[in-house]
């Protein structure tokens, strides 16, 4: 149990807690605002959502839960896209009873697979007349396996791969939705990366343990996150579509639920004293899905409901291009289904 790696694991998590916790009682005091933090209920303001579809990923739980029950409130019409079929059928048996909205659904993908992916999309192009709001939210946290069956890297796969094809499937729909919006779940995280496109698709070694590992390259996906959303922001520009990115604030979801034995237990007790609550996280993914604020901005980084400055990791359009054309590769786009400039 107390060996010298989760010794260690535990100082790291410690000092990263306590960094947060500073970070938000000195951002309090600069910013002066966290109204979009405070309270309970639909706290982002916007007009309704009467008429409009959105579809948010990994909604089964935390913070895809709450921005799809926010959404349903609003009198959207709201797809869950989940793995797991009881969770999500639960989730939207929940956010029916809470809201009175029944026009809350789900369809099962499982975003480490292309062809799950795909199938999603086909059906939802189908089934779906309009599309005005994606939030490409799913996210993992730990290698569940090292490599998904498309022969990627598993993280790289379900964190990045799968939104960037996904949206590149349901463009057609938004663009005829227009304005619409897409919004994409990144991570403070993002600062303690660097793009590794040599490596990209390969499972790093592990050096001390697991976990930091993996946080490692989760924080890499959620870069590629926020590179992914600059060039297509470029690339969508005068289409009425924009999208942003943003920091959600540390939440307790279940993100590092494959942690185990004592690593996980002191991980659950930070996270639930220190962390924000999930419906707290999501208000920013809320407001940029929802507010007339920023309806016509794109290619933002957003925390806490207001514009930040972007990494300086993901200041270079170069490498967000560089980032694009592998993605593409391992997405295996087809050529008729590229979001090229000129044909956008
Ligand atoms: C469900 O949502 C769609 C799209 O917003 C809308 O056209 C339809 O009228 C809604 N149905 C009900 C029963 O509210
Ligand atoms: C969506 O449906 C339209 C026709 O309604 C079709 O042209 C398009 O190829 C479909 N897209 C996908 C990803 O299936
Ligand atoms: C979109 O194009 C306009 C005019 O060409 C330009 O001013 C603006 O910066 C562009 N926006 C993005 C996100 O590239
Ligand atoms: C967005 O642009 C439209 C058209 O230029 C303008 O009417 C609207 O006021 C702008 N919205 C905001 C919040 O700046």
């Amino acid at each position: 149990m107390f060996t010298i790696a989760n010794i260690s694991y535990l100082g790291f998590l410690v000092c990263i807690a306590l960094c947060i916790k500073l970070y938000w009682k000195l951002s309090t005091r600069w910013n002066g605002s966290y109204s979009c933090l405070v309270g309970k209920t639909a706290i982002v303001t916007g007009a309704n959502s009467v008429g409009k579809t959105a579809i948010v990923t990994g909604a089964n739980s935390g913070l895809g839960y709450y921005t799809a029950l926010d959404f349903a409130k609003r009198g959207a019409r709201v797809i869950l896209a989940c793995r797991n079929k009881d969770r999500a059928e639960a989730a939207c048996l929940k956010i029916i009873k809470a809201t009175g909205n029944k026009n809350v659904s789900y369809k099962l993908v499982d975003f480490a697979s292309l062809q799950s992916v795909r199938t999603f999309a086909e059906d939802f192009n189908k089934s779906e007349d309009r599309l005005d709001i994606l939030v490409n939210n799913a996210v993992v946290g730990f290698f569940e396996k090292d490599y998904t069956g498309d022969g990627i890297q598993y993280m790289l796969h379900v964190n990045h791969i799968s939104p960037f094809l996904l949206t590149h499937l349901l463009i057609d729909k938004l663009k005829q939705s227009a304005p619409s919006r897409i919004v994409n779940v990144a991570s403070l995280a993002a600062i303690f990366s660097a793009p590794n496109f040599d490596n990209i698709n390969k499972v790093p070694k592990i050096t001390l343990f697991t976990e930091l590992r993996d946080a490692l390259v989760y924080a890499t996906t959620k870069l590629y996150n926020i590179l992914f959303t600059n060039e297509l922001a470029r690339r969508l520009n005068g289409t009425g579509v924009t999208v942003n990115a943003l920091h959600p604030g540390s939440v307790s979801t279940e993100l590092f639920r494959g942690f185990t034995g004592i690593v996980d237990y002191i991980t659950k007790i930070f996270a639930y004293t220190l962390f924000m609550t999930g419906e707290e996280g999501a208000q920013t993914q809320i407001y940029l899905s929802v507010s007339k604020d920023v309806e016509n901005i794109s290619g933002g980084l957003f925390t806490n409901c207001k514009q930040i400055g972007m990494y300086s990791a993901a200041k270079d359009p170069q490498v967000d291009k560089k980032l694009w054309e592998i993605s593409e590769e391992l997405a295996r786009i087809s050529p008729n289904e590229k979001l090229n400039f000129a044909n956008i």
